[in-house]
């Protein structure tokens, strides 16, 4: 019984010829600390022996959904760090840092999604079609289409919807048609990369005050450069017209900046006259734990914008009093849960480590020093995911999502999808159904993909879901089909 040598000694000689370029690739990085492309790495000394896009070769496939060294992200990388040379396996622990390695399982996680994603079938609906999903049945309908940008959706007592367009403009849905003229007198805004005009929620106690929020970038000239910030006003809206604005939250001009990225930002309002928001990194990743700065943090102020006293840094010299939590990359969902009051965050990782978060009071959600995810450009962020004083995601998307807005469900019109979390995302351009055991993420199902950039979710008073799509632009609601 020695008929072992075709593939053991083919994998051999395959073994010292790669181990060799291994190390020739090693010595040529030398000791500089220059980061390396994660994807022409793995071109140029894993895919011989896995195939290009993990399907095998001389190698085993990495797609079987067999781990023999483990299926967790901690397994896969020490696989790849010890090898299994007696199998073939090479070790890569000289060749590649532990951060390298994280970022080999990012991207093995993202061939195996893009390998399944095209296997698996995933409703792509249109316009009026019917969905079968687990739980129920809904059609997928075109509320309407005349949008730019539609980037937030929120419900006025009386059923009227509010949908911010990115642009600068916000709009009313009336029984479901859109009034033609944008509410006037909204604040101007500095409409660049992801900045504009951004969520809009209305007040608790609307009925009585008739306060809306609204988020922006708010533009300003500084040293002669154009710059912008997250800012918050609030306002009425009468006769089609934006009256009696108030700033809620703006922050000092020299912490303006000139990046088109990552502004957050959502609001959301606890029970006790609170209001929540987020804002984004804005692209320079270190000042979401610099608490001077009101980037990469959520905050919390009352609502008419003072700074409770409760607040996690009041009194403390070195920090803004209106932060909440610190080291958030660019939180774009942020949701209170109705029952238990509970904040909840979804995040934008870089590529990969997108997170769903319990927002806690004054804690540290690690960005940048902690994080599932690499560099966009294929290069290591740090091989560090967790760490003393850093809080965990309840779950990290690896590949990223891009995940967005999002909701818990309690309306009526779903039954089975009460207490459901519905998750959004741009570049999957789905709608996840996140089921949970308390603040444990059980199961997900992608209700469907591939209809457009999914920006926000919201729970209509009529209890139907709807959604803000972009590229195409539309408000699209799902409704029961018994
Ligand atoms: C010389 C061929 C060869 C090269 C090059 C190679 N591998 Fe492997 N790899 C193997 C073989 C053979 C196995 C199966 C080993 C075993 O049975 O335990 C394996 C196993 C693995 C596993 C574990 C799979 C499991 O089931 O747990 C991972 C992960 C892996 N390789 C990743 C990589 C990565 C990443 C690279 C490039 C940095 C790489 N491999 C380069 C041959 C190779």
């Amino acid at each position: 019984m020695n008929d072992i040598q075709t593939p053991q000694s083919k994998t051999k000689t395959a073994l010292s010829r790669w181990l060799g370029l291994a190390l020739a690739l090693f010595l040529a990085a030398g000791c500089s600390s220059e980061a390396r492309d994660i994807t022409a790495f793995y071109s140029n000394n894993c895919a011989a022996c896995h195939g290009i896009n993990l399907q095998g070769g001389t190698a085993p496939s990495l797609l079987t959904n067999v781990w023999t060294q483990g299926a967790d992200d901690v397994s896969i990388a020490r696989a790849i760090s010890e090898g299994n040379p007696t199998k073939g396996m090479p070790a890569w622990k000289e060749a590649l840092t532990a951060a390298e390695i994280r970022a080999m399982v990012v991207l093995l996680r993202e061939k195996i999604a893009k390998a399944q994603s095209e296997t698996n079938a995933v409703a792509k609906p249109i316009d009026g079609e019917v969905v079968t999903s687990a739980e129920h049945k809904f059609r997928f309908k075109t509320v309407t289409e005349n949008l730019d940008h539609p980037w937030s959706i929120a419900f006025l007592p009386d059923g009227r919807m509010l949908v911010t367009e990115l642009p600068g403009r916000l709009r009313i849905v009336e029984q479901g048609k859109l009034l033609t003229n944008a509410v006037s007198g909204t604040p101007k805004v500095r409409a660049q990369g992801q900045g504009g005009l951004m969520d809009v929620a209305v007040h608790p106690d609307y009925a009585t005050n008739g306060w809306v929020y609204l988020s922006y970038a708010h533009g300003a000239t500084v040293d002669g450069k154009e710059v912008s910030m997250t800012a918050i006003v609030r306002g009425r809206i009468k006769d089609n017209q934006w009256t009696d604005e108030q700033t809620v939250f703006r922050a000092a001009q020299d912490s303006y900046l000139s990046t088109g990225f990552h502004y957050g930002c959502r609001l959301v309002f606890d029970d006790r006259g609170h209001l929540f928001f987020s804002i984004g990194d804005r692209g320079i990743k270190e000042h979401a734990q610099d608490l001077t700065l009101p980037n990469g943090k959520i905050h919390r102020v009352s609502d008419d914008g003072r700074i409770p006293s409760d607040n996690p840094f009041v009194g403390y010299s070195n920090a803004m009093s209106s932060i909440w939590t610190y080291g958030n990359r660019n939180p774009q969902g942020l949701v209170r849960h109705p029952q238990t009051g509970e904040l909840w965050e979804t995040e934008h990782g870089p590529r990969g480590g997108d997170e769903l978060n319990l927002i806690l009071r004054g804690r540290n959600y690690g960005w940048p020093v902690i994080t599932f995810g690499m560099d966009y450009n294929g290069t290591p962020i740090t091989a560090l995911t967790a760490k003393e004083g850093m809080e965990q995601p309840l779950i990290h998307w690896t590949p990223s999502i891009a995940v967005c807005g999002m909701d818990f469900y309690f309306g009526n019109e779903f039954p089975r999808w009460e207490g459901n979390l519905f998750v959004t995302a741009l570049a999957q351009q789905e709608l996840r159904r996140v089921l949970l055991d308390g603040q444990r993420v059980v199961k997900q199902e992608v209700l469907f993909k591939n209809i457009g950039r999914v920006r926000d979710v919201c729970t209509g008073p009529d209890g139907l879901i709807y959604l803000a799509l972009n590229r195409p632009n539309r408000i699209i609601r799902l409704e029961p089909v018994k």
